[in-house]
């Protein structure tokens, strides 16, 4: 199984922070944020893992990683995303390093205090179609919210005014090969971007879908508000 850790987009919702540097480069109390999601998929079982950046920075995420050594790898891939077209979009680059292989993706915003480890396992044993993580949080609509039925996720709505539940889908993703050919079908969005939402639910749609709901604190890392806190449940470990 392969690894993409998404940090491209222009983090424009944290300027003037962003303005001269990327987002994923700004710190999370004593590490760079791209540490946390790196870290999160090796100590997963990851390490076959492949870097997608953009904007002016993207030479500083070698500069910072190198081949990964830091995290117990032996190399490290990279590539790059023009403009924002979205998560979807940005996954889509992985295609040719996947070589047919399964993939986990995790945002590069996404900060999680404990190991989802056993998710990867059951994703493995689950063999095809894809996983998704949820957590329930106070303020579902900045999120792509799920909606439940019984034991199954029925349906997924990115950022809904009224939301039909707390439990938001958060920035990890486990998809089988067939997830490249998907992502070729999906039209933009209103905010002009190829949606992950739209991948998950074709995937529920083929009743593929499967859920955990993630153990531990999470929480994303792209407003001043999350950002700061990141930093304390980083800096206080709970
Ligand atoms: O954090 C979880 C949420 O992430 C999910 O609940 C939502 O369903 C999902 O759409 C996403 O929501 P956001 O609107 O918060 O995503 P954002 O645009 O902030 O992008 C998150 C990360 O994805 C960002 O840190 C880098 C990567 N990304 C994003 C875009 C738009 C890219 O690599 N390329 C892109 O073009």
């Amino acid at each position: 199984m392969k690894g993409v850790i998404l940090a491209g987009g222009l983090g424009t919702r944290l300027h003037p922070l962003t303005k001269i540097t990327n987002k994923h480069l700004l710190p999370i109390y004593d590490q760079p944020m791209i540490y946390y999601p790196l870290r999160t998929l090796v100590e997963a079982g990851i390490n076959d893992i492949l870097l997608v950046t953009g904007g002016n920075n993207a030479g500083d995420f070698l500069k910072l990683l190198g081949n990964g050594k830091e995290f117990g790898l032996k190399h490290l891939n990279y590539t790059y995303q023009e403009g924002e077209g979205g998560i979807a979009e940005a996954l889509g680059l992985a295609e040719y390093f996947s070589e047919g292989d399964s993939v986990i993706v995790i945002l590069g915003d996404n900060i999680i205090e404990k190991s989802i480890k056993i998710a990867v396992e059951n994703f493995k044993q689950q063999g095809d179609g894809a996983k998704i993580l949820l957590k329930e949080v106070e303020d579902p609509q900045r999120f792509g919210v799920a909606e439940l039925d019984g034991e199954k996720v029925v349906n997924i709505v990115e950022k809904p005014k009224q939301p039909k539940s707390n439990l938001i889908v958060i920035g990890v993703y486990m998809y089988d090969s067939e997830v490249f050919n998907i992502i070729k079908t999906l039209k933009p969005s209103e905010r002009a971007e190829l949606e992950i939402t739209d991948v998950n639910n074709h995937y529920i749609q083929d009743n593929k879908m499967t859920f955990e709901v993630l153990d531990g604190w999470w929480t994303d890392a792209g407003t001043f508000e999350s950002l700061y806190r990141a930093n304390s449940l980083a800096a206080s470990g709970n």
